[in-house]
């Protein structure tokens, strides 16, 4: 097993020290990110101890290690996951051939573009959250969203490496670029659309780590499967930390479902009026965030039709999340039903594999509304929480633009527009969110909109001061 060197300017797995000009080259990014974290990061913390656990192998018994740190001395490195010994490639047109340790150079920029594509997103999170701490629900809290954070930070270095490691020149212009855009920037905006979209509340915040990072999970877990061994050995790492921050996020929602239940059995009834004044989230308003989040998350995935993702399918670039799940491979002559406008079409399996990973995405997503609605359901209400039609609000693909209610309706355009603040948050639901959002920083307070967690983290009271504000 490889070990973790902590010694190195740059903690790695990788034998970094053994090739000086690509530790040259990385030693040189590594200022201009940290000159990045202090711009972009979590703004007006850096002197805060936070409790954070810090990767120091990757071994699945204790890869991890908890400590009061301060975030620009978090220990960003370089690790892969142990090489598995003559690996084979486990889809597409080569299947059955070993996996390859450099990039072939017909797919050199497909493979950056992957690549970059995946990076981009990393940083991108961290600066559409660097505002959050300043209105924190608690010092828990606090500590889970800077976790998400510094590993974000990781998951850059990750994909840099790769850059560095394998692509030469315009491998570090491209992490130099990883930088220069920034989420929201008007002249460089970040590549996707959903890590443009600002997360300025905490409600926000749970539903960006439930269902953003939920399709980091899944790039990840079909970026695990490639053919190109780096990247499959980074990824099946990444996705250890990844899990974190979905569990930010389900348990986030859950706390404010069981908080808002709370206040409706005090309250007697379920009037939103009456819970809103009561300073909680009413459950529809849960629903449009959900709404909002889950059909832009959605977008992700791409058009449901695509030539590139069949090719990079078939070339053993990306398969698809969990290969192993399925019986075929190589899906010649497969064929996908596909719901579009016009009705059901046949199409190529291979062509329509964004919606395939798409399908079982949304699946994942229903186990997380499974529970909170057994939670709503034990307390008596008739409410329940739902999952977007997938062609709802739709900005890419067959669906794109049109008038599709929640439910999966096609309306008319009139309708659409008239009932769209009623379906996602409206200016004023945003602002009564907003209101909410005061920062509680006694240690095991939390604020009035969110229950309190179950646990604390490795094994911590809730109660105890995992961020240390000076
Ligand atoms: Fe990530
Ligand atoms: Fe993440």
């Amino acid at each position: 097993m490889s070990q973790i060197n902590y010694s190195e300017k740059i903690p790695n797995n990788v034998d970094l020290a053994n090739d000086r000009t690509l530790q040259r080259a990385l030693e040189h990014w590594q200022p201009h990110f940290l000159q990045w974290w202090h711009e972009m990061g979590p703004s007006d913390f850096e002197a805060a101890d936070v409790y954070l656990r810090t990767a120091v192998s990757v071994d699945a018994q204790g890869w991890a290690q908890y400590g009061a740190v301060h975030m620009p001395d978090y220990r960003w490195g370089i690790f892969l996951a142990d090489r598995v010994a003559s690996r084979k490639i486990g889809f597409g047109d080569r299947m059955g051939q070993p996996v390859w340790q450099q990039v072939p150079g017909e797919y050199r920029s497909t493979l950056r573009r992957l690549i970059v594509t995946q990076g981009d997103t990393e940083p991108a999170s961290v600066e559409q959250q660097r505002l959050l701490g300043h209105s924190c629900p608690s010092l828990y809290d606090l500590r889970n969203l800077f976790q998400v954070n510094v590993e974000e930070g990781r998951h850059l270095w990750a994909m840099v490496y790769l850059l560095h490691a394998h692509f030469g020149r315009d491998g570090r212009e491209e992490a130099e670029e990883l930088l220069a855009r920034h989420s929201g920037d008007a002249d460089k905006p970040r590549i996707l659309s959903t890590f443009n979209e600002p997360v300025s509340d905490w409600l926000s915040f749970f539903c960006f780590t439930y269902f953003t990072d939920r399709d980091g999970k899944y790039q990840l877990k079909s970026l695990a499967e490639s053919a190109f061994d780096p990247l499959s050995r980074t990824c099946r790492f990444m996705l250890t930390e990844e899990a974190h921050h979905m569990f930010v996020g389900e348990t986030g929602i859950g706390r404010v479902v069981k908080r808002t239940l709370e206040v409706m059995q005090e309250l007697g009834s379920d009037d939103p009026a009456k819970i809103r004044a009561h300073g909680a989230v009413d459950l529809p308003l849960l629903q449009k965030y959900l709404n909002f989040w889950c059909s832009s998350s959605l977008d992700l995935f791409g058009n449901e039709i695509s030539s590139n993702s069949a090719a990079n399918f078939a070339n053993g670039l990306k398969g698809r999340p969990d290969e192993d799940q399925y019986e075929d491979h190589v899906l010649r002559g497969k064929i996908f039903k596909l719901e579009i406008p016009e009705g059901a079409q046949e199409v190529p399996m291979l062509n329509a594999l964004n919606e395939v990973m798409r399908e079982s995405y949304l699946k994942d997503c229903e186990i997380g509304l499974k529970r909170w609605n057994r939670a709503i359901e034990r307390a008596g209400h008739a409410f329940r929480l739902s999952l977007p039609s997938a062609h709802f609000r739709r900005s890419i693909g067959a669906w794109m633009g049109k008038p599709v209610d929640p439910q999966g309706n096609v309306v008319s355009k009139e309708l659409y527009e008239k009932n769209l603040h009623a379906w996602i948050p409206s200016a004023a639901d945003r602002a009564f969110v907003h209101s909410l959002m005061q920062k509680v920083i006694e240690p095991g307070r939390i604020a009035g909109w969110v229950a309190p967690p179950e646990r604390g983290i490795n094994n911590l009271p809730v109660e105890y001061e995992y961020v240390k504000l000076h």
